[in-house]
């Protein structure tokens, strides 16, 4: 009942799909874990578990899910077609894109920027041969771009305003802002590219101008 009059909530509120399978699914998978029985600490050791993935998706409104390769090879050929030197990710996860992108270029000075601690480690873990990739246990937020040629994002739409006014403002003119999936609200796309993998992902490409112009409809 508990997980019906959730669901029938979120419907009426609008909330996305998957909102409402984790609204159906919470409280009957709670009851068959604690039927299971097993030793305390291992509901404990899953919790802490979980603590470490998600850290502040509630709070800070971004989910975790990762990118595909075709976004890598994306992101990868505008890397040579703009002679990148200097590239960010904001929200890194395990270095999905950040980590073949130093790899496949040594010449590029690629800086990750992740929060969660285990994502953290594991991105840590991955580039630990790369003297080109720095990760770092950053909020984004307190990061300033204004040394980045190329600044990549995959958040979350609750929070592409308040980065569109950061990149705005701390970004430098001529600067490529790219959004996975979620654009920048009233801001017009200086190139969007579809792709074909399996989230038919788009990516939303911003080249920073004056900054006095660029968030208004230009
Ligand atoms: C949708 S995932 C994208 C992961 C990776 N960029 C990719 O494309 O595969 C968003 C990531 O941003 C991280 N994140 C969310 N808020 C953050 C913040 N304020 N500072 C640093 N990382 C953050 C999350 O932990 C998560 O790993």
């Amino acid at each position: 009942m508990q997980g019906i009059m959730a669901a029938f909530f979120g419907v009426l509120l609008r909330q996305a799909w998957w909102w409402i399978v984790i609204h159906v699914t919470f409280f009957p998978l709670l009851v068959w874990f604690l039927l299971l029985q097993w030793v305390a600490w291992t509901y404990l050791l899953i919790s802490g578990f979980f603590i470490l993935v998600f850290w502040r998706t509630i709070t800070g409104n971004v989910p975790v899910f990762f990118s595909s390769q075709a976004v890598v090879q994306a992101i990868a050929e505008l890397v040579e077609e703009k002679d990148i030197m200097h590239f960010a990710e904001l929200g890194a996860g395990i270095g999905t894109v950040a980590k073949p992108l130093a790899e496949n270029y040594s010449l590029l000075n690629v800086h990750a920027f992740e929060n969660a601690p285990l994502l953290w480690l594991i991105n840590v873990w991955r580039g630990r041969n790369m003297f080109n990739l720095q990760v770092f246990r950053h909020c984004f937020w307190q990061v300033n771009l204004a040394n980045y040629d190329l600044v990549f994002a995959y958040l979350s739409p609750a929070v592409m305003s308040k980065l569109g006014a950061k990149v705005r403002t701390e970004m430098r003119v001529g600067g490529v802002f790219v959004s996975s999936s979620f654009p920048v609200q009233d801001w017009e796309a200086d190139a969007v590219i579809y792709l074909d993998d399996w989230q038919n992902t788009c990516l939303f490409c911003y080249v920073i101008k004056d900054n006095h112009t660029l968030g208004v409809n230009y």
